[in-house]
């Protein structure tokens, strides 16, 4: 009864979401608009959550608030798929409807559990920040239950502050489930927490399984934790973690830890720590093990903090996902590919083999447009510099650009079209982003290209960059390329998606 009058006095609730989403869904601008990644049917979208394959099918949920372009009075969206590039929007799961999530049903993860599918996330509310358990019988409709709060700021170690605990990974090994939350700590750093339960209810905390230092920024979010190729992988978000070289640029960095869990102590013994994508809009990566064995990860592809042109021009909508990614540890990195199945999807536009380009800017036929997949493989023994502009016209581009003497790829979209600003003092915002390739003058290079955003891969999947781009100018259709020197093309495909 008292879940029932909460729900029934909340003013946010799914039925009402899902009616004003219905009402409203047309009016979305879609200049802007990707044709293929995810996005919310209207309003705003941010972290990725509770990413699982479901009764054979891929279902992805998402921080969502479809009644405006801001991050308020945060749902869970909710989208499936059969082959991760197709998506389906189903019914908003869950709406900011209980005392203890009145502020906004945040981020968290799922698990099934005899055929019934748990979403674990965190309650936000005047009161803070708690633990939450809601159950599905369709993987459509949610039920919070009525032991809700599952773990709250008593829970918590000694050395947390209680106002920043959150987006729990719920996952099961050796017939326990744990779950790695992350918490703020007395000294303002991010710190993942285990906590481990028998039935997804009753939870008993096991240990701190990382503590981030002071270079790792203020706090910690939306942490993954899984097994990958015989090693164990940490995935944080970090809050403005300080840049250093050409690393951590962005406002707010995605860190793999990768490494080995004692799980009698329950820590972390860490290997390598790395940023795994050095563009400018990519966070709260979560992943997914499917039944092809394959580890797939899905980012925010946005950014806190920074300004959000489909919000300023009244489009209706902020936010979309990545192109899901295929995650691999090889030389103790994780590398990432696109999921396989997006090939599927492409339309041969050109094809190309052992061309050489010489000091001018280079314009090939069919290469051109809005979504699309490039790829390419150049030699540039003897060349300088190799440049790929993106999005180009007359007084727009992307430039992609490698240099040989540095071995450093850099994206920059100063001249992109709208200008996106943030935070400059202090200077959490970059227009340009780099990243070292490592010794080798055969370059390879994927790039997705889907309305307002740029993926690229680097040199399979070793390095990756993504980024938002609002082209302006009749919305910059070229690609051209240029070298310094001579760079000799070995393969280039271009595909319409
Ligand atoms: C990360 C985050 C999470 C939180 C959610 C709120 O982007 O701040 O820590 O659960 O977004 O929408």
């Amino acid at each position: 009864l008292l879940c029932a009058l909460a729900y029934k006095d909340s003013e946010y609730t799914v039925q009402r979401a899902n009616e004003y989403i219905e009402e409203n869904k047309y009016s979305v601008d879609k200049t802007y608009r990707p044709h293929y990644h995810l996005k919310a049917p209207i309003g705003w979208i941010n972290d990725p959550n509770g990413f699982i394959q479901y009764q054979g099918e891929y279902h992805l949920f998402y921080q969502y608030n479809p009644y405006s372009t801001t991050a308020n009075k945060i749902h869970w969206g909710h989208a499936k798929s059969k082959d991760l590039y197709h998506w389906e929007d189903l019914p908003v799961a869950m709406a900011p409807d209980h005392d203890y999530d009145s502020d906004g049903v945040f981020s968290g993860t799922t698990i099934e559990k005899d055929g019934k599918l748990y979403a674990m996330y965190t309650g936000n509310s005047p009161n803070g920040q708690v633990q939450c358990i809601a159950v599905s019988e369709d993987g459509i409709t949610f039920d919070k239950i009525a032991e809700n709060p599952v773990l709250k700021a008593s829970d918590l170690p000694s050395n947390a502050q209680p106002q920043d605990f959150r987006d729990p990974k719920v996952f099961k090994k050796d017939d326990i489930y744990y779950v790695a939350t992350v918490s703020k700590t007395i000294n303002n750093t991010g710190q993942v927490l285990l906590y481990q339960s028998s039935d997804l209810i009753q939870w008993q905390f096991k240990s701190i399984l990382l503590e981030g230092t002071e270079e790792q920024g203020i706090m910690w979010e939306c942490p993954d934790l899984f097994e990958l190729d015989g090693k164990d992988v940490l995935i944080i978000s970090s809050i403005q973690m300080p840049a250093v070289g050409d690393d951590y640029r962005n406002t707010d960095t995605v860190l793999a830890f990768i490494g080995e869990i004692d799980w009698t102590s329950g820590e972390f013994h860490v290997e390598s720590v790395k940023e795994i994508d050095h563009g400018l809009d990519f966070y709260a990566s979560q992943s997914l093990l499917d039944d092809k064995g394959r580890r797939i990860s899905v980012s925010w592809m946005n950014m806190w903090g920074r300004s959000y042109p489909t919000a300023d021009l009244n489009q209706g909508w902020v936010g979309a996902m990545t192109l899901p990614r295929e995650f691999h540890i090889e030389n103790g990195y994780l590398v990432q590919k696109p999921i396989s199945e997006i090939a599927v999807a492409y339309v041969y536009a050109a094809i190309l083999h052992n061309v050489t380009l010489t000091d001018k800017t280079t314009v090939i036929s069919g290469v051109a447009g809005e979504t699309g997949q490039l790829e390419v493989i150049v030699d540039l023994s003897a060349a300088n510099s190799f440049t790929i502009e993106i999005r180009a016209a007359k007084n727009e581009k992307t430039v992609l650009r490698y240099d040989v003497l540095t071995q450093e790829l850099s994206l920059d979209r100063s001249q992109t079209g709208v200008n996106i600003t943030g935070s400059e003092n202090p200077p959490l915002f970059a227009r340009q982003v780099k990243v070292p390739l490592g010794d080798n003058n055969l370059l390879s290079l994927q790039i997705f290209v889907d309305k307002s955003s740029v993926e690229v891969f680097a040199n399979g999947g070793v390095e990756t960059l993504t980024t938002t781009i609002y082209p302006t100018e009749e919305l910059a259709q070229g690609i051209q390329f240029v070298a310094e020197g001579e760079a000799i093309i070995q393969n280039l495909t271009y595909c319409h998606i």
